[in-house]
């Protein structure tokens, strides 16, 4: 691991975060670090981003995302602005590059929470200011380092720990999976036929992995793959866009969802996580959900910190 001293030292000013796998492990460790750090002490950091305007579009819903980011830049003595895709001319037809030059002179930074991985990527490219990914169907980046900071405070290690994801191989399962390698610790993916991680992000995490010296292991068998599970991880069957599938993801999922049974496959004291939102009775069950393995509202707090992190890192003066 490396020192909070040297975490401190990373410069990643004025670049964007689209993907954890953008960056090196080391700017990933140092990411949480110092985003401990900056939950222990929040006062130090109160004017690290003093009027600095942070612009959050949102094109799709969100709760977490939104708030957890414009109270991290109050917080750093900033700004947050929230914009809703339908009420900007964006809705109307006006190009992501248009929107991403024009706002470049008003503001600081962009988070964005938008479909397609490629829009994000054309918004960054045309922005001359830092572009967040605030997820897309392809990542959720910032979910992940809020993930990573509750495993290091909970373990306070990554190497020697295994993550298992049960579910649909979405955004947050592709981040999860690049944070977990990068940082060095176990992760099984499992997930049912026809829903896997997509074969390239399953070919980075193999090769990340064999770097780092972490097992990486795929099966469509949640028994098998919460066996020596430190946590255990899920997300909803139907994401944001798929609601047409949803029927039919039901009934696909039905073998996948945690519950006290899985769980009790796992280590003795194995955690239970959720990005978040949940559907008790679905991916995971209310005891699970409510139970007192459940870290899930201490992630959700992590989004903030973890965020902080990353806003301060990429727009200090
Ligand atoms: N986990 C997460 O991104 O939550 P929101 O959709 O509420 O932002
Ligand atoms: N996979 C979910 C995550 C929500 C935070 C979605 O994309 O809707």
């Amino acid at each position: 691991m490396l020192t909070i001293e040297k975490a401190k030292e990373i410069n990643i000013k004025g670049k964007d975060m689209l993907k954890l796998i953008d960056f090196s492990k080391d700017t990933i460790e140092a990411l949480v670090l110092l985003a401990d750090d900056m939950k222990k002490n929040k006062e130090k950091y109160a004017s690290a981003l003093q009027g600095q305007l942070l612009g959050m579009i949102f094109e799709k819903h969100s709760t977490r995302t939104r708030v957890s980011f414009e109270a991290a830049m109050i917080q750093l003595g900033g700004h947050a602005m929230f914009m809703s895709s339908n009420d900007l001319q964006l809705g109307r037809g006006e190009t992501i590059e248009d929107t991403g030059k024009v706002l470049s002179g008003y503001l600081d930074g962009i988070m964005i929470r938008t479909h397609s991985h490629s829009r994000i990527e054309a918004l960054a490219e045309a922005a001359t200011i830092p572009v967040i990914n605030g997820l897309t169907d392809l990542y959720h980046p910032c979910q992940a380092l809020a993930d990573l900071l509750t495993v290091y405070e909970l373990k306070g290690k990554f190497k020697g720990v295994k993550m298992a994801y049960v579910g649909d191989g979405n955004n947050v399962a592709h981040s999860l999976m690049m944070g977990a390698v990068m940082t060095g610790m176990d992760f099984a993916l499992t997930t049912p036929a026809g829903y896997e991680a997509l074969p390239e992000m399953k070919e980075i995490a193999q090769k990340i992995s064999a770097e780092t010296g972490s097992t990486l292991t795929f099966t469509e068998d949640p028994e098998e793959a919460v066996k020596g599970a430190d946590f255990i991880y899920t997300d909803v069957w139907t994401s944001m866009g798929q609601e047409e599938e949803a029927a039919k993801r039901l009934k696909d999922f039905e073998v996948y969802q945690v519950n006290e049974e899985l769980m009790a496959l796992a280590e003795a004291d194995c955690k239970f996580m959720h990005c978040l939102p949940a559907h008790r009775g679905e991916e995971v069950t209310a005891d699970v959900m409510d139970g007192e393995a459940s870290v899930v509202f201490q992630q959700a707090e992590n989004r903030m910190h973890a965020q902080k992190a990353v806003l301060y890192t990429l727009m200090k003066k």
